[in-house]
């Protein structure tokens, strides 16, 4: 019978280091160490991100294989994020999937992040998986697209950000009302007990498929400086609301967004994907929309929305069925094309 792959796969792009090891489409482990480090400077401090992935690869990769049980030797192939991402993270994860490769002698092989955002939807976890061609609202704290995808392979970027990404959108949002990095999570939260309507922020004037969520990010500075100066507690006093109404702000650009792509392409196929399509209300009203109008969501669970390396190995996985085999000449690249 034919023998399902053992692949290894490492994700160290930003400041989440992660190790897992699919079977097959089945994921066996899928370890993530988080990087506590960057709370105290409001963003992730690319230098001190790849100091933590040095000390964190090692134990990460172990705790993998062992969660796995499975031993090294049972590996087919390793993945790894080639870009895009921080090049000091990219290099500890490259560095170590390299060495793995050549001590192992098994092949090598190299992803790309934003791809495995999407790809990440065919892990095999017992839910459905979208059909070709399919549309994919790829919405992370680097990236804000939407891909039209045509294959595992094939895929093409239809609508993109002209300035922030939507993750960058809501963390930009969150320090404004005084919220820890990162904020997005933390407005989901609060948003919760919140009204959506209680503000309303300014909407960008953006063509076609294209994002912008810089005007955003200035017209809630300004509202809340204003408000600050008659209230020196307004936020605290109103952080629910300002969650909910700064929420519903980011998910309508993106709502709107993907229904100007499903007009266009008339492509019903939908799918999220990347750290913010953890947020419950995205989630909740494109699960809406889909049912008003019988379009088919995907969305993944919420260990694969955000980094992970589970989607870097089913990436990988794909590229071995290709034999799509990397050398040893092969190094990060920060600023990967898609
Ligand atoms: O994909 P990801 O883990 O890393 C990048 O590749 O960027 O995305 C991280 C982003 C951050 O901006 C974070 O605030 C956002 O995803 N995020 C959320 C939620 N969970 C993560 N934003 C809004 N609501 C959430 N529940
Ligand atoms: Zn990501």
């Amino acid at each position: 019978m034919h023998k399902e792959p053992i692949i290894l796969a490492i994700e160290s792009s930003c400041d989440d280091t992660s190790a897992a090891v699919l079977k097959g489409r089945k994921v066996l482990s899928n370890e993530i160490a988080n990087q506590k480090v960057h709370a105290l400077y409001g963003g992730v401090v690319p230098e001190l991100a790849s100091r933590a992935h040095q000390q964190n690869i090692i134990p990460v990769v172990d705790t993998a294989i062992k969660k796995a049980n499975i031993t090294k030797e049972d590996i087919d192939a390793i993945g790894f994020t080639k870009g895009p991402g921080l090049l000091g993270s990219l290099l500890v994860g490259s560095s170590f999937a390299k060495s793995f490769a050549l001590g192992m002698g098994i092949p090598l092989i190299t992803v790309n992040h934003m791809k495995a955002h999407i790809l990440a939807h065919f892990i095999d976890d017992n839910k459905g998986t979208p059909s070709f061609p399919f549309l994919c609202l790829t919405v992370s704290g680097g990236h804000t697209q939407i891909v039209k995808v045509e294959s595992t392979k094939e895929m093409q970027v239809i609508g993109t950000t002209i300035d922030d990404a939507a993750g960058e959108a809501f963390d930009k949002s969150a320090k404004i009302i005084q919220l820890p990095y990162p904020g997005g999570p933390l407005i989901d939260k609060y948003a919760k007990d919140g009204n959506k309507d209680a503000f309303i922020f300014g909407k960008p004037k953006v063509k076609d498929l294209d994002f912008s969520f810089s005007g955003l990010k200035t017209s809630i500075l300004y509202s809340i400086q204003n408000n600050k100066k008659k209230n020196p507690n307004f936020v605290s006093e109103n952080l629910e609301d300002l969650c909910a109404s700064i929420q519903h702000s980011i998910v309508s650009i993106l709502l709107e967004k993907i229904q100007n792509a499903i007009n266009k392409t008339g492509i019903t196929e939908i799918a999220i994907a990347g750290g913010v399509s953890a947020n419950s209300y995205l989630r909740s009203e494109l699960q809406r929309l889909a049912n008003d109008k019988d379009y088919n969501l995907y969305m993944p669970k919420f260990e694969y929305c955000t980094d992970n390396a589970a989607m870097i190995a089913i990436s990988a996985y794909f590229k071995y069925l290709n034999k799509e085999f990397a050398s040893q000449n092969e190094t990060a690249s920060a600023s990967l094309k898609f």
